[in-house]
């Protein structure tokens, strides 16, 4: 039995930072809450504009940061130059579009071509695992697996977004189709987007072999009322009832014999 890892995306605590352009509250800080409440990756996305999670950031949780550092990043220039100085243990490669208010769509590994393949060549040979964040669409899970990743992280957004139960289904059977094509091109799988206390459960029932699951939003709209220990705590728990065997093995069959 497998449970994946959760991996906390701290993002908007420095979002609140940012709103007075001050120094709390500190992401650094919330990521030390949260690895001493169970998180077992720490993500952040250092964005082109700066936005939320700066330099210093970055630098301070490559260095503070006991699990594991995942930084989240577009291929630009500047912050793969960031990533090789400050090598995190692992990166995530997503799309980043400037007017966007979090990541929108996957990335397209195939159009990305020759430049994602550099970026990707450059991360590992600084012993960086690689991990890119994309559809559960096997042309992409291909693509990903041919220039080299490690890891790819599935784009749950549409699954969390899905509003009737045949959508829910649809959405559920394309990642555990996507997941099992990725682990049959000897990548590692991860998860995530717009996953919640309530969304979670199906997710895991229906998945198998996920190795982080990365949360934000909800984890720090939580936090934000009852606390960043409880929140992870809460989380975790869930994490860890919903993987267990009994709780999956007909949820697991259903999804990928059912066409949506
Ligand atoms: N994974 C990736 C690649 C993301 O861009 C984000 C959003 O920053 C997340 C996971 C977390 O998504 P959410 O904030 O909706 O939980």
């Amino acid at each position: 039995m497998q449970i994946p890892k959760l991996g906390v995306n701290i993002d908007h605590v420095a979002t609140v930072r940012q709103a007075r352009r001050t120094y709390e509250p500190d992401p650094v800080a919330a990521a030390a809450l949260a690895t001493l409440a169970g998180a077992e990756v720490i993500t952040c996305h250092l964005r082109e504009d700066r936005r939320h999670v700066n330099d210093r950031d970055v630098a301070l949780l490559k260095a503070t940061v006991t699990s594991k550092f995942n930084l989240e990043m577009a291929a630009w220039p500047d912050v793969i130059a960031v990533a090789l100085r400050t090598r995190p243990e692992q990166a995530t490669l997503v799309p980043e579009k400037r007017e966007e208010v979090t990541t929108e769509g996957g990335l397209n590994v195939v159009a990305g071509g020759r430049t994602l393949a550099a970026a990707v060549r450059r991360l590992k040979s600084r012993g960086i695992i690689v991990s890119l964040f994309i559809a559960p669409d096997p042309v992409q899970i291909a693509a990903a697996a041919d220039i080299g990743a490690d890891a790819v992280e599935l784009h749950t957004g549409p699954y969390a977004n899905a509003r009737t139960e045949a959508g829910v289904r649809r959405e559920l059977r394309a990642l555990a189709l996507g997941a099992e094509a990725a682990r049959g091109k000897g990548l590692r799988v991860n998860a995530g987007h717009g996953l919640n206390y309530v969304n979670l459960r199906r997710l895991l029932e229906a998945l198998d072999g996920i190795e982080e699951l990365h949360i934000g939003h909800s984890l720090i709209a939580r936090a934000v009322l009852v606390g960043v220990e409880r929140a992870v705590r809460e989380m975790v728990e869930l994490i860890v009832r919903f993987s267990a065997p009994g709780a999956r093995t007909e949820a697991r069959v259903q999804a990928r014999t059912e066409v949506g």
